[in-house]
């Protein structure tokens, strides 16, 4: 379909729709955030996810891990609180992020279809909760408050059934399908990351380079994501503006002293203070 609408997201939209803070303004004013991430195995995907959303400006974070990884989680994120138990309340949070190293076993299933079921805030959901959100599609459908699903190709190919190359051979057309059929943001992560609204909005992101196909710079993108949310008033220039910033953290982090193969995921959250005093 040629006539989907496509914006190039810029540095200028960047600018432009990046909320302002006020002298008045206290850590309420920048949202308080819940991320369900982490396991036994993948304890960094959590770390990471954390210090990425502290990094980008939210103004508290709880963390929903298991315990045997609260410690070595701690130590890295002194900044985090920490929720635990079975009775939640969801919408005790301005917002919240499921998914990096959460795994495919465990309880992570029952959570993200209670959460689906009970939250009306908006929800991000990365990485294995797409691997779970596969079972339960329709709940989005009706859904009053916003979803945003942050697939790489191959997580695309899980939610849709099709193949990987049929996505990267559609990428347009596939997201705008998919995000006003299930009513949800989707960022279609890699080159060219897409940003498409249930609305049919799109956005296309020009930041990034290689020196990102590492483990771990999706759940960086994820914490971003979830601190951008929470801090501006609309949804769609939140979403494309994490998307840009983490692009263009890679990309300077190239001409500032790194080679594409040495960036890890943490430089990319150790960049973000230089690319957002340049823009700020
Ligand atoms: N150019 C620009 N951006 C890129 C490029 C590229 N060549 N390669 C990767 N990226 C960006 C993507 O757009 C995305 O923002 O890097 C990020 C990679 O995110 P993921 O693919 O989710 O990688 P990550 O989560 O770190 O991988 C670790 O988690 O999601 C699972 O299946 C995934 O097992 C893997 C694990
Ligand atoms: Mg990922």
């Amino acid at each position: 379909q040629a006539n989907i609408t496509k914006q190039l997201w810029t540095k200028k939209d960047f600018i432009s729709t990046l909320p302002k803070r006020t002298p008045f303004s206290h850590k309420g004013s920048f949202g308080k955030g819940l991320l369900i991430a982490g396991s036994e195995n993948m304890p960094g995907a959590c770390a990471l996810s954390a210090k990425a959303a502290l990094t980008s400006g939210i103004g508290l974070l709880s963390l929903y891990v298991p315990k045997s990884i609260k410690p070595i989680i701690a130590s890295h994120v002194p900044e985090a609180m920490y929720v635990s138990g079975e009775d939640i309340d969801w919408n005790a949070y301005d917002g919240m992020a499921i998914g990096p190293g959460i795994g495919r076993t465990g309880p992570a299933e029952a959570q993200l279809r209670d959460i689906l079921a009970k939250t009306d805030k908006p929800l991000l959901i990365d990485a294995d909760g797409l691997y779970h959100l596969k079972h339960y599609l329709p709940m989005l459908k009706n859904k009053q408050s916003p979803v945003i699903l942050t697939p790489h190709p191959g997580e695309m190919a899980g939610l849709t059934g099709l193949s990987i190359k049929e996505i990267e051979n559609s990428r347009f057309e596939i997201a705008h399908q998919f995000a006003k059929e299930y009513n949800v943001y989707l960022v279609l992560k890699g080159k060219y990351t897409i940003v498409a609204s249930p609305e049919g909005e799109q956005a296309v992101n020009p930041t990034g380079n290689p020196a990102l196909a590492k483990g771990g710079t999706g759940d960086v993108l994820s914490g971003m994501i979830l601190a951008f949310m929470l801090q501006h008033k609309n949804l769609f220039p939140a979403i494309c503006n994490a998307v840009y910033l983490h692009g263009a953290v890679s990309d300077q982090l190239i001409l500032k002293g790194h080679s594409q193969m040495d960036v890890l995921a943490s430089d990319i959250i150790n960049g973000i203070p230089m690319v957002l005093h340049d823009f700020c």
